[in-house]
C-alpha cells in the first residue's frame, strides 16, 4: 500500500509539462534545506516526479535513488527536455527494470513506469553517480556538481591571479572550493565563508577544505544573511546557468549581494566570460572597477567598494 506515504519531486517539473502532488517533498539537491534522496528510507515514498538533470551519471544516480526510494507499485514519473537527457530516459529506466510509457510534450520526453518489484543495475548507477577523489584534482567532487571533473577554465584563470587577501571574506558558489582553498594560503585570512546553492558542491568542499577559518553555507547566495557584512573580500567565478538555462540576473545578483557585504574599501575579485556585460554590472555598484585580465574569452575584474 503506497496510499498513506508522502509523494516526492525532484527539481522544478514545468507545471504545463507534468503534475506534482502539491504536498511533494522536494529532494534536489539545489533546494537548500531538502532532505537528500540518498537518506530516504527504502520504499518510503508513494510516488516520484523527477526532472530529470542533463548529466548522464547524475541522471542516472538520481534516477536509481529515487526508484529506491519509491515503494513497489508506486508510480514514477520522470521527464526532460529532448535536447537534456530526455531522449535516453526510456532505455535508461529499462535498463532498472520498468515498463515505460513514453510521452511527448512542450519539447519534453515524460517517461512514466511503476517501480518494479525487483530493480536492476540500480547499484551501478548509485556507485557512478556517488562522490568521489577525483585523482586528477586531488579533490572530492561528484558528478552534477559544476565542472566535477575538470578544473573550470575561468577558475584556472582566476587562481593565477588571485591576490593575497587578509581578514574575513566570502566565497560566492565556491564550488568543490578551488578557489577557497586558494585564498585559505593566506594566514593573514581569518575567517572565510563558503556559499553555494548546491549541496553535493558543500558536502565535498567540506571534505575539500580542512581549515577551522572556513565556514560552509548551503542556501542562495542572493538571500540576506546577517552574518555576512563589512567582509574585506569576495571572490566569484560568477554562476550565468540557472537550473542549467542562461540567466544574466544571476550574475548581476550575485555581483549585488558582493556590494553589499563588503566594507568601504573592501574588493570583489571575480572571472567572468567575456560575452557578460560586466562592466555595466559592476561601475554602479563599486567606486573603483579594473579589468586585470582579459584572454581566451574571460576577464578578470578587481572591483572597490
Ligand atoms: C561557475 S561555478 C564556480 C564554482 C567554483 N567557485 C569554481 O570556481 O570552480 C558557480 C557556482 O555557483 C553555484 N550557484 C549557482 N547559483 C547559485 C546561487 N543562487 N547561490 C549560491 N550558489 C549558486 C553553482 O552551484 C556553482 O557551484
Amino acid at each position: 500500500m503506497t496510499a498513506a506515504l508522502p509523494a516526492g519531486v525532484y527539481g522544478k517539473p514545468p507545471a504545463d509539462v507534468a503534475d506534482t502532488p502539491p504536498e511533494a517533498i522536494q529532494f534536489s539537491p539545489l533546494t537548500p534545506g531538502a532532505p537528500a534522496l540518498e537518506r530516504q528510507a527504502e520504499a518510503s515514498l508513494a510516488s516520484m516526479t523527477m526532472l530529470a538533470p542533463p548529466g548522464t551519471l547524475e541522471r542516472r544516480y538520481a534516477m536509481a535513488l529515487a526508484l529506491r526510494a519509491v515503494a513497489p507499485g508506486g508510480a514514477f514519473t520522470v521527464l526532460a527536455p529532448k535536447d537534456k537527457g530526455g531522449t535516453r530516459l526510456r532505455k535508461e529506466l529499462e535498463v532498472f527494470g520498468c515498463t515505460v510509457e513514453e510521452t511527448a510534450r512542450r519539447h519534453h520526453r515524460i517517461a512514466v513506469c511503476t517501480r518494479p518489484s525487483a530493480l536492476n543495475g540500480t547499484d551501478e548507477a548509485l556507485s557512478n553517480g556517488a562522490p568521489r577523489l577525483v585523482e586528477d584534482l586531488g579533490l572530492w567532487s561528484q558528478p552534477g556538481v559544476f565542472s566535477w571533473d575538470r578544473i573550470d577554465p575561468g577558475t584556472a584563470l582566476l587562481l593565477q591571479h588571485l591576490p593575497s587577501f587578509s581578514g574575513r571574506g566570502a566565497d560566492f558558489g565556491c564550488g568543490l572550493g578551488l578557489l577557497a582553498h586558494a585564498v585559505l594560503q593566506s594566514a593573514k585570512v581569518t575567517q572565510l565563508t563558503l556559499i553555494d546553492i548546491d549541496r553535493r558542491a558543500i558536502e565535498c568542499a567540506q571534505h575539500n577544505i580542512a581549515d577551522a577559518r572556513a565556514q560552509f553555507r548551503w542556501t542562495d547566495a542572493r538571500d540576506a544573511d546577517p552574518e555576512l557584512s563589512a567582509l574585506d573580500f569576495v571572490v566569484m567565478n560568477a554562476p550565468f546557468h540557472d537550473a542549467g538555462a542562461e540567466d544574466k540576473t544571476l550574475a548581476l545578483s550575485f555581483v549585488k549581494r558582493a556590494a553589499e557585504v563588503l566594507r568601504k574599501d573592501g574588493v570583489c575579485w571575480l572571472v567572468a566570460n567575456r560575452h557578460l556585460p560586466y562592466e555595466a554590472i559592476l561601475q554602479p555598484l563599486f567606486k573603483r572597477v579594473t579589468l586585470r585580465i582579459e584572454t581566451g574569452g574571460y576577464k578578470i575584474y578587481e572591483a572597490t567598494k
